[in-house]
């Protein structure tokens, strides 16, 4: 038997389905070797780590998570942004970081996350700690990995939802919008969108036209459908303000009266056709809930070969998925790189196919 090897542990930025089914993937992996390893779990993100809170934690901590949503370590936001900013007590976060692994004797870090959470773990690569890091988030928009894990279970989440008001807008005849997740990204909405039947998907990849959905939602009107159901992602844009400059947007955004586009769309939309309109925000249940059966699978693969990496000294790389393969991919490769939806998808094309509008 070698050297106990020493694994620090650590989810950060929004929590998602299956967080817990991945570190217990890693840790069996661990265990079922013939290695020693000691388990150092960060709390509540990078914060652990820059403040050194931890606990250590046994094979007992990780049975009966599979399961079980959220995250056991806690979660919160570091802005890489101000990363290199030092905190309200002059705190130097990177310093503190670094520190914190020489003095535990680290081995390796394992860091769970999705975009933000990849360019402060790169950048802890950059500065010799090794890092293996796990793509989560409900947006899948990661780039380097086809997917992530926590979107299957919110598609499931935001597909429920939309199937639930199916039956009520029909019994209304209203139009209906259900706003879906994905911050900047389109995955979550176009999956739900085409899973729960939706008449019209709006994504931020593809700005619509409010004189194209309100012509779909006429022409259904006309053909006897006497609802409309839209998929809304959270950052959909009209083509108006996608020819905005950032400046110019963030100016406009500033006297913005409604809570969100779903809502301004809705005002437009019962204006311009005289149809009753109700907007349906789901928010953050689809982040919530235990994970589906396919996450629980997909985190667990991804788990035990990140466990498989840190068995052979491997680091530098996040566990991803390509092509129906686990692959690792180079952590430079994955760090401030948006995965969005192409326009010209073949799942857009298909979506088409099937009628959908995009308002594009
Ligand atoms: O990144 C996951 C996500 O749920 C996005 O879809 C959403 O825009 C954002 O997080 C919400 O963040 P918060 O939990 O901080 O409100």
């Amino acid at each position: 038997m070698g050297k106990v090897k020493r694994i620090g542990m650590l989810t950060s930025g929004g929590d998602c389905q299956a967080l817990n089914a991945a570190m217990r993937g890693v840790v069996k992996c661990l265990v079922n070797s013939k290695e020693k390893v000691e388990i150092y779990g960060f709390l509540d993100g990078y914060r652990g780590l820059i403040y050194g809170n931890f606990r250590m934690l046994g094979g007992h901590d990780f049975s009966g998570i599979l399961t079980k949503g959220g995250t056991m370590l806690g979660t919160s936001r570091t802005p890489f942004k101000t990363i290199r900013e030092p905190d309200e007590k002059g705190v130097d976060k990177v310093d503190a970081m670094k520190q914190n692994y020489y003095k535990l004797r680290l081995d390796c870090l394992v860091i769970l996350g999705g975009n933000g959470t990849h360019k402060t773990a790169n950048l802890l690569r950059e500065e010799g700690l090794n890092v293996i890091t796990l793509p989560k988030t409900i947006d899948n928009d990661l780039w380097g990995t086809d997917m992530t894990f926590g979107f299957q279970s919110a598609v499931n989440i935001a597909t429920d939802a939309i199937d639930c008001i199916h039956t009520t807008a029909a019994s209304h005849g209203r139009v209906f919008i259900v706003e879906v997740m994905g911050h900047k990204v389109g995955w979550l909405t176009l999956n739900a969108g085409m899973a729960g039947g939706a008449d019209i998907i709006l994504i931020p990849e593809i700005p619509y036209d409010l004189k194209k959905i309100v012509s779909k939602i006429e022409e259904r009107n006309r053909n006897g459908s006497s609802f409309t159901i839209l998929a809304v992602a959270e950052g959909a844009i009209s083509k108006e303000d996608a020819k905005l400059s950032k400046k110019e947007y963030k100016e406009k955004m500033k006297n913005y009266k409604y809570p969100s586009v779903s809502y301004e769309l809705a005002e437009q939309i019962q204006k311009a056709t005289g149809n009753e309109v109700r907007v349906t925000v789901p928010g953050h249940t689809q982040r919530g809930g235990s994970p589906c059966p396919y996450d629980r699978v997909f985190a667990s693969r991804l788990g035990a070969e990140a466990g498989a990496l840190i068995l052979k000294g491997e680091y530098g790389f996040m566990v991803g998925y390509k092509n129906r393969e686990v692959v690792k991919v180079p952590l430079e490769e994955v760090a401030g790189k948006l995965k969005m939806v192409s326009p010209d998808a073949s799942i857009v094309k298909e979506a088409k196919l099937l009628g959908i509008s995009f308002g594009g």
